[in-house]
């Protein structure tokens, strides 16, 4: 049996570290499998439709929403009730993850509904390799006027821009994942299996560490920049500067003669 792409994969879960701190918030629409590697590490609230999956990760908060019939662009798309998602999102989150509901083409009932969660936050989207699911990424980096990141399989829309190491993090757990993956899951959604040009996990690295050099090169002169000052601030330098006072005095009055 093949590998099941129901849950987020190890990339998505990179990712979402990188968006964002370890205990915060995510509200996930689709919940599954993975949603237990979730609630590892944040607290997670799941929009779910589906009573089977309902209370399956024992520490997920489950906000049960079935299915209803919803109006997008001239479609009608079945999404979660709307209502039910008002009434128990709760006050703060810290992250969205869009990965259901299941079939072809509910997720777009996420646009039709923006206006229900709060979108000054990440997005993370599921499973953009489809059409279905690539246009809803695109459409909401469209309509929230910010860039949209697409790796292999997913996608993030963030209001802040990602750094060059959050990118090959991101992007090196991406291709360790794609690495995985058998020829006919990949032939289903890409014109060839087969890449042109190998995947290049050295650059990747490298970026990562040069990146962590200059955060250790800048946190070693803010150190010393803290040290100075607080030498500048002692009271044995102020009291030295007194002392020596009518000396510096002297000595300027003695250059300008
Ligand atoms: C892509 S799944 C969501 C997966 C979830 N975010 C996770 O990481 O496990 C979309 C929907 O399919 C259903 N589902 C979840 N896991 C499933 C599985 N292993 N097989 C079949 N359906 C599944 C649930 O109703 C879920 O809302």
């Amino acid at each position: 049996m093949g590998k099941s792409h129901f849950p987020i994969d190890l990339a998505i879960m990179s990712a979402i570290r990188q968006l964002v701190k370890p205990g915060s918030t995510i509200v996930e629409l689709g919940s599954g499998n993975g949603t237990n590697r979730l609630t590892k590490e944040f607290t997670v609230y799941s929009i779910e439709d589906n009573l089977n999956w309902i209370g399956y990760c024992e520490d997920s908060n489950y906000i049960h929403a079935p299915l209803v019939k919803l109006d997008y662009d001239e479609e009608i798309v079945e999404w979660y009730n709307p209502d039910i998602i008002k009434e128990n999102l709760p006050e703060n989150y810290d992250l969205i993850l869009i990965d259901g509901p299941a079939g072809k083409k509910g997720r777009s009932g996420f646009l039709a509904n923006l206006d229900l969660f709060n979108l000054n936050i990440p997005i993370v989207i599921d499973d953009t390799l489809r059409e279905h699911e690539c246009n809803v990424a695109r459409e909401t980096a469209f309509l929230l006027n910010r860039p949209m990141y697409m790796f292999w399989n997913f996608s993030i829309i963030t209001p802040e821009i990602l750094n060059r190491e959050q990118i090959a993090r991101i992007q090196k757990v991406a291709l360790e994942i794609l690495d995985g993956e058998e020829e006919p899951y990949l032939s289903s959604y890409f014109s060839s299996a087969k890449e042109k040009v190998a995947k290049n996990f050295t650059t990747l690295e490298g970026v990562i560490k040069e990146e962590q050099e200059k955060k250790l090169e800048y946190s070693r002169l803010k150190a010393s920049q803290r040290k100075l000052k607080s030498i500048e601030n002692s009271f044995s330098l102020k009291l030295g500067r007194i002392i020596t006072s009518p000396i510096t005095i002297l000595l300027k009055l003695i250059r300008r003669n």
